[in-house]
C-alpha cells in the first residue's frame, strides 16, 4: 500500500503555480515531498550540468551529499542514462550503488523531463528495506511532471 497521498501533485501545482526560479521551485518541491513521505533519510534533486557532463547536487533534504555524479553512475546515474524512474529495493545490491548516506537502504529516482530533455533527477532515499510502492513510482511520476512543468531550462542552464 502507497504511504504517499497522490494529493501531493495537486499541492504541488499549486504551491509552485507562478514561480519560475528554479532553485526556489526545488527547493519547495524537495521540502513538500519530504514532508508528504514518512521514513525518508533524503530526498532532493541532482541537475544535469552540459558543461561538465555530470549530475550535481541540487535542492534537498537531509545530511550532506555526493556533490557530482557522472551519467550512468550509480542509481541517480541510472536513471538518468535510462530516462526513467527506478525503485532500488536493497542499494546494498545495487551494482555501483553510490552510498552518500550510510543510512539508506533503498531509493526511489524519477527524471525531471523539460520537452524532451531529462534536466535532472528527484531522488529519494530511506533507511528501510524495500521501502517504496510501485504506486508511489507513479504518484512520484506525476509529482515530477508537475515540478518539471515549472522548471525553465534556460534558468537552470545558468547554474548547472
Ligand atoms: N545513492 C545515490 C547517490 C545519491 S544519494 O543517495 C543522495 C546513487 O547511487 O546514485
Amino acid at each position: 500500500m502507497s504511504k504517499l497521498d497522490p494529493i501531493v501533485v495537486a499541492q504541488l501545482d499549486a504551491l509552485l503555480a507562478d514561480e519560475n526560479n528554479p532553485v526556489t521551485v526545488l527547493s519547495n518541491a524537495s521540502a513538500v515531498l519530504n514532508a508528504a513521505m514518512p521514513d525518508l533519510n533524503w530526498c532532493g534533486f541532482y541537475l544535469y550540468s552540459a558543461r561538465t557532463n555530470t549530475l550535481d547536487l541540487g535542492p534537498f533534504q537531509g545530511q550532506v551529499a555526493c556533490m557530482h555524479i557522472q551519467p550512468g553512475r550509480g542509481v541517480v546515474g541510472t536513471s538518468y542514462a535510462k530516462k526513467r524512474s527506478l525503485i532500488v529495493p536493497n542499494v546494498h545490491e545495487f551494482a555501483g550503488h553510490i552510498a552518500c548516506d550510510s543510512a539508506s537502504n533503498s531509493e526511489v529516482v524519477v527524471p525531471l523531463q523539460v520537452g524532451d530533455r531529462v534536466v535532472g533527477i528527484l531522488d529519494i532515499d530511506s533507511p528501510t528495506l524495500d521501502r517504496f510502492t510501485e504506486e508511489e513510482q507513479a504518484i512520484l511520476e506525476q509529482a515530477a511532471t508537475v515540478i518539471a512543468k515549472y522548471l525553465d531550462a534556460e534558468a537552470l542552464a545558468t547554474v548547472y
